[in-house]
């Protein structure tokens, strides 16, 4: 997770790298640093986010690179802090990802007299650098093949000179007027010349050149991206503005839809496994509600984290990989064992130029918008309507919707919803449980993260007839039990709920508090999700936490 940025030119490097962070620091802001060449490289350190960093330095650089952290080895403190530096100084480097065997090159690194200050696997990178011998350039292929793991680096030579290099974890080189800027991440580049990496490359960087070495081949291609300065507008945090944004996103995401040729996709194909982490699992779950229906398909629904392709893929298998960053590595650690098995992969993804959709054989890009706040609420919401709008298709339907009825349907009913009395009487809660069938138990699960990810209380989502097979025992007159029921039926959860009442606990029904009847049960869940997610957000301002910056977490799961 974490990011790295980078530059070299005529400008303040110290302000470039400052910014260009800051375009990264969602992907973690556990902590962060600057190395900045001024006769030798000097560094800058802080905990928690990039506003603890010295906002300037006593001298003008022209040559910086920098990273922002959500600590994956060692603990969060200013020694795990990059860049990290050599024990004989002679390089400085900042990493993004993950070295397996960076025990046993340590081990054989202290056996050899060298001491350590931090935890981090990137300080052995550092110093197995620093203890290789000949040119640098050998050093450096030497370096790339001593790795196992995922590693992107920008590694500063005493000399001032930076070299770059990568392993299954994205690096991009922009070349733009006023000089060279490196980056982890494509969207925080501006406009210029693009290269990204492969692996293997190997690129030196002077104050006046791009070297590649090596073998490498660089091919500039011209990039233009208007680098989208975010502000807040009249919202307080990004999760809230998100929320609000989600009509917007729905509406682009439907736009969009309408002019690609979605159906050409699924022409070959009648077996699908739906593909997720967190938020974005979440919304397969609710895509296999509808799918599951349509008699001429099979469907099931894996945890990125726990699916393995073990076997020959069947040509008319479709794997449908959805991650609204396009960026986590439990996914891409999947669709590339997809692609070794030959297999088919489609990418509902929220990021067009992401690593997952240069993998991907077809691609629907959700137009939620950027997502900024860590906990994900627009691009759940332009999944789940991607999956309501597939299912239509293949139940061979047209996909017949007032979208501009719907949009305004949508804006009034956020706005009304009023989740108070819910969150002063939450917000002292430890601990909570939700109930809810079918579909509506695949909205709590994701109800449920929320409410885990920003507010820290724990929460048991639940099938409702569940409850009664052992989780009653937790039920007393201090419980408070929330309900969801988005279908017709109004009595559906009748029974369950005088259980959990004859026990003194009370229930919630989240869809007595709003109005779900305006909307065909088509769409519910998406309607039915935004009291959860604005209740989360509020419990966490009444608790005293930044909801856009929940602890120890990070909008891109860039390790597995
Ligand atoms: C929850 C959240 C995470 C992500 C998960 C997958 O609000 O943000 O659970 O949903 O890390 O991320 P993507 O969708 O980028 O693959």
């Amino acid at each position: 997770m974490c990011g790295i940025y980078g530059y070299v030119g005529k400008n303040d490097a110290y302000q470039e790298v400052l910014k260009g962070l800051s375009r990264l620091q969602y992907r973690g802001y556990d902590s962060s640093g600057i190395a900045y060449f001024n006769d030798g490289f000097k560094i800058k350190k802080a905990i928690g986010t990039l506003d603890n960093l010295p906002q300037s330095v006593n001298c003008t650089p022209n040559i910086a690179f920098g990273h922002t952290r959500w600590a994956t080895n060692g603990e969060v403190n200013i020694d795990n802090t990059h860049p990290h530096i050599s024990y004989n100084k002679e390089f400085v480097l900042v990493h993004n990802g993950i070295i397996k065997n960076a025990d046993i090159i340590k081990e054989d690194l202290i056996k050899k007299g060298i001491s350590f200050y931090s935890h981090t696997d990137t300080e052995v990178i550092v110093n197995l650098l620093a203890c290789l011998s000949g040119k640098i350039e050998n050093r450096l292929e030497k370096l790339y093949k001593l790795l196992d793991g995922s590693f992107s680096l920008i590694i500063g030579y005493k000399s001032g000179d930076i070299y770059i290099m990568k392993k299954f974890s994205p690096l991009n080189i922009l070349k733009a007027d006023d000089g060279i800027y490196i980056s982890s991440d494509v969207s925080s580049l501006k406009d210029g010349f693009l290269y990204s990496l492969n692996d293997n490359d190997l690129i030196m960087i002077t104050k006046n050149d791009v070297i590649a070495l090596a073998n490498t081949k660089i091919d500039f291609k011209m990039h233009v991206n208007k680098i989208k300065e975010f502000s807040l507008g009249r919202f307080k945090n990004y999760m809230l503005k998100e929320i609000f944004e989600t009509p917007k996103g729905i509406e682009k995401t439907y736009n969009y839809l309408q002019k690609q040729n979605v159906r050409k996709i699924f022409k070959h194909f009648n077996e699908f496994t739906l593909i997720g982490c967190g938020t974005a699992y979440h919304s397969c779950l609710i895509g296999e509600e509808y799918l599951i229906k349509i008699p001429k398909y099979k469907v099931k629904c894996c945890l990125a984290s726990n699916y393995r392709v073990l076997k020959k893929i069947k040509r008319n298998h479709l794997h449908i990989i959805v991650s609204q960053s396009g960026e986590t590595a439990d996914c891409i650690k999947v669709a590339e064992q997809i692609k070794n098995f030959n297999g088919k992969i489609l990418l509902i993804t929220n990021e067009e130029t992401s690593t997952m959709a240069q993998i991907a054989d077809y691609k629907i890009i959700t137009r939620a918008g950027k997502e900024l706040a860590v906990a994900s609420t627009k691009t759940y919401c332009a999944q789940v309507f991607v999956f309501i709008y597939i299912s239509q298709l293949l139940l061979n339907k047209k996909f017949t919707i007032n979208i501009k009825k719907f949009i305004n349907d949508l804006e009034e009913y956020i706005n009304k919803i009023n989740v108070k009395s819910l969150v002063n009487k939450l917000k002292e809660k430890d601990k909570l449980i939700l109930i809810g069938k079918d579909i509506d138990y695949a909205l709590l699960l994701e109800a449920s993260l929320k409410i885990r990810e920003i507010d820290y209380i724990y929460t048991i989502p639940m099938y409702s007839g569940e409850l009664k097979h052992g989780t009653l025992s937790l039920i007393d007159k201090d419980s408070v039990i929330i309900s969801l029921n988005t279908s017709s039926d109004k009595s559906k959860l009748d029974v369950v709920k005088n259980e959990i009442k004859s026990r003194g606990g009370e229930v919630i029904a989240i869809d007595e508090m709003v109005d779900l009847s305006i909307i065909s049960e088509r769409f519910r869940p998406i309607f039915a999700i935004i009291p959860f997610q604005l209740m989360s957000y509020y419990i966490a301002l009444k608790k005293g936490f930044n909801p856009d910056m929940p602890r120890n977490l990070a909008k891109s799961v860039t390790v597995e």
